[in-house]
Formats: C-alpha cells, sequence, structure tokens
C-alpha cells in the first residue's frame, strides 16, 4: 500500500520530512516533487534500494539514474572529480533543472549508473526536494516516477496513477512548475554536450560556457542546430496514437491539422488537440476535445502544462492527439524534444 502524505511545498512540515527521510534511510522508495517533474527516490549507496527503483518502475536496467544532492559538500561523495567548467555551472544553475554527467566516485554502487563510469548528478529546486535530501543525509538516486516510457508526473495523482502499491511514500507537494526534466548536460568531456534539453535553456548555457554541443554539432545561440527526429526513440509517451506536425514555431501547419482532425472525427475517431491560445480557432468548431496548454508567447506556460494534457487526453478515452511543434527558442527546444520522443507518427513538411 502506497502511502500518500501532503507536504507544504514552500515551508515543509518537519514531521513530514523525517518520516520520508526514513523511508529512504531504510532502503524504501518515496516519490517527491522537484520544480521540474516528481522524482522516485532511493539511497543512492545502497544497491538493493537501487534496483527497486527499477523494479518499481520496470525501468530497463541498462537506464542509469541522476543523483540528487542537497549541497555541494555531497557532491564530492558522488563524483570522482570536478572540473572546472562543472564547478562553474553549479555555480550558476545549482540549485536548478540541470544534470551534469560526471565521473563517478567509487562509492555510487554500477547498478546507479548502469555500469558506466560517468554519474549524472543534480541538485533540485523544490524546498521539499532539499529537505528531504538533507534529512537522509545521502545522496538519492531519482529517476522520474513514472512508469518506464509513459509521460513523467507532474503531480502526485500522476505518481499514483503510475505507481500506486508499487512505492512506499509519496510527498504530495502540488504541481511542479517547470513541467520538463532537467537539461542533461555531459561535462566529462570538452566540449559540453547536450543529452537532453530541459529546464535550463541552450541559451542560458551559451551565457556561461563558449562552446556547447547538441546533437554532436556545434552551434551559437544564432544558429541553433535543430534536433534529429530521427535519434530519438520513443519514451514520454501517452497511449493514444499522437500524431504530430513539425512547424518551426509557424501556425500555418494549424490548417493541415484541421484537416486531419476533422477526417478522424468523421471516421468515428475520439481525437484530442494539444492547443495553444492561438491555435484555438482552428479547432473549436470542431468535436475535437481540446486541451489548451498557453500561449506560443509564453512557452514555460506550454512546458508547465504538456504533460498533464497528455495524460488527461488518454484518460479521457482519446483514439488520436494531435499537436504542433512551437520553435526551439529557449524552454521551446525541451518541448520539442519530448513531443517527438511522445509522437507516433510525425508529419514533416
Ligand atoms: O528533472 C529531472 O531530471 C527528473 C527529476 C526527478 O530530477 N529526473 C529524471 O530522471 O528525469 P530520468 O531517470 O527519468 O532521466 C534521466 C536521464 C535519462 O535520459 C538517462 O539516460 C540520463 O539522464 N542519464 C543518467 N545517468 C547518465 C549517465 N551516467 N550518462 C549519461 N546519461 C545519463
Ligand atoms: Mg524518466
Amino acid at each position: 500500500k502506497t502511502n500518500v502524505l501532503t507536504v507544504h511545498s514552500q515551508n515543509p512540515e518537519h514531521a513530514v520530512i523525517a518520516e520520508a527521510a526514513r523511508v529512504i534511510q531504510s532502503g524504501r522508495l518515496a516519490a517527491f516533487p522537484t520544480e521540474t517533474v516528481y522524482g522516485l527516490g532511493a539511497n543512492a549507496l545502497d544497491v538493493q534500494a537501487v534496483l527497486r527503483i527499477f523494479a518499481a518502475k520496470g525501468r530497463p536496467s541498462h537506464d542509469p539514474l541522476i543523483v540528487h544532492i542537497a549541497d555541494l559538500s555531497m557532491l564530492e561523495q558522488v563524483a570522482r572529480d570536478v572540473p572546472e567548467e562543472a564547478r562553474l555551472l553549479a555555480e550558476h544553475f545549482w540549485p536548478g533543472p540541470l544534470t551534469l554527467i560526471l565521473p563517478k566516485h567509487a562509492n555510487i554502487p554500477a547498478e546507479v549508473t548502469a555500469g558506466l563510469e560517468n554519474v549524472a548528478v543534480r541538485m533540485p529546486a523544490h524546498p521539499v526536494a532539499l529537505a528531504l535530501i538533507r534529512a537522509a543525509g545521502l545522496p538519492v538516486a531519482a529517476p522520474s516516477a513514472n512508469r518506464f516510457g509513459h509521460t513523467s508526473p507532474t503531480s502526485a495523482a500522476h505518481v499514483l496513477a503510475d505507481l500506486d502499491g508499487r512505492i512506499d511514500l509519496i510527498l504530495d507537494g502540488g504541481s511542479t512548475q517547470i513541467g520538463v526534466e532537467s537539461t542533461v548536460l555531459d561535462v566529462s568531456q570538452s566540449p559540453a554536450r547536450i543529452l537532453r534539453p530541459g529546464g535550463v535553456s541552450y541559451e542560458a548555457l551559451c551565457e556561461v560556457l563558449e562552446n556547447v554541443m547538441i546533437n554532436g554539432q556545434k552551434a551559437s545561440p544564432d544558429n541553433l542546430p535543430q534536433l534529429s527526429p530521427g535519434m530519438l526513440s520513443r519514451h514520454y509517451a501517452p497511449h493514444a496514437v499522437m500524431i504530430l506536425y513539425e512547424s518551426d514555431g509557424d501556425a500555418r501547419v494549424c490548417a493541415e491539422m484541421q484537416e486531419k482532425v476533422t477526417g478522424l472525427l468523421a471516421e468515428g475517431k475520439q481525437v484530442g488537440v494539444i492547443c495553444a491560445v492561438e491555435d484555438l480557432i482552428y479547432f473549436e468548431g470542431t468535436n475535437a476535445v481540446v486541451r489548451l496548454v498557453g500561449s506560443v508567447e509564453h512557452l514555460e506556460e506550454i512546458a508547465r502544462n504538456l504533460y498533464l494534457a497528455l495524460r488527461d487526453l488518454d484518460a479521457a478515452g482519446m483514439d488520436y492527439i494531435v499537436a504542433r511543434e512551437f520553435g526551439s527558442q529557449g524552454i521551446g527546444l525541451a518541448i520539442q524534444d519530448r513531443l517527438r520522443r511522445a509522437a507516433t507518427i510525425k508529419e514533416q513538411r
């Protein structure tokens, strides 16, 4: 039976945190909010506890975990060596949605890193996450708290929907702020490479580092490399068939989407649309279930609402979910990446 405890997101109650810390210390699993998505935490130094994470999620053992820390002194227990670039990044972006790939300390079991020589480390910017790690007094391994391959959870209800009965505790600290996962940056080699775009934008990284690679390509902020869709496997995915229209932010693609939606509806399909307020005019006259996720002028808003919209449309029994891309500026790159990974069918123009 999974215990759910409500916790104040800004001033977490001492007793609640203490209970969750005991769960972690005793080798069991506790889900907790971070500023990106909910994580499924376990003692990163305890092999049995780490194996429970993989079992609960149905995650293959070759997919490594992120180790979460609460202060820089913990970093020394997790990473064997912290290059100057990494120190600079930690100073700028921690606590925050940036995960650094660093040479692994011998303390960290091979199960955490899937046998890799490097470990992923992040200091989350959420009072509940920080209080929990501090109270536990040890580094906390935590992937997103969803079944493997599914959409990441942005609320405790999402965690419960995926993992009820499979984990010991969920700390319910409300909805998460950012809504997509952290940026994973490999700083074990130079230049640094983005392995997964996320909460810290490519442009923000470029203000600190001279060279940042995406997809093996060198780039500058005014010449943003495109993510190559072929490299992405289906992940972060809803159960419905998802049709994604490529768009560099151009809303003209909506006319094509509208035609597709109308056709599917005519076949008797249930169709959901992930919709920006600017695009509503194309779909409000149809029988599609329209989920507004925000304005194209505020991509942060779209990022925050994206996973909730995908889960709600799934729960409403849609056969198809239709969406478009919103460009690749700022957090748009992470949105584009997640939409492409969630998509079953990609319509290129
Ligand atoms: O925002 C986030 O990052 C959330 C919250 C809970 O912190 N966590 C998260 O974890 O999204 P997860 O396990 O769902 O995704 C971790 C990503 C995976 O793509 C994994 O392959 C990569 O980080 N990763 C982990 N360790 C790595 C390593 N040693 N080398 C390269 N990639 C690694
Ligand atoms: Mg995940």
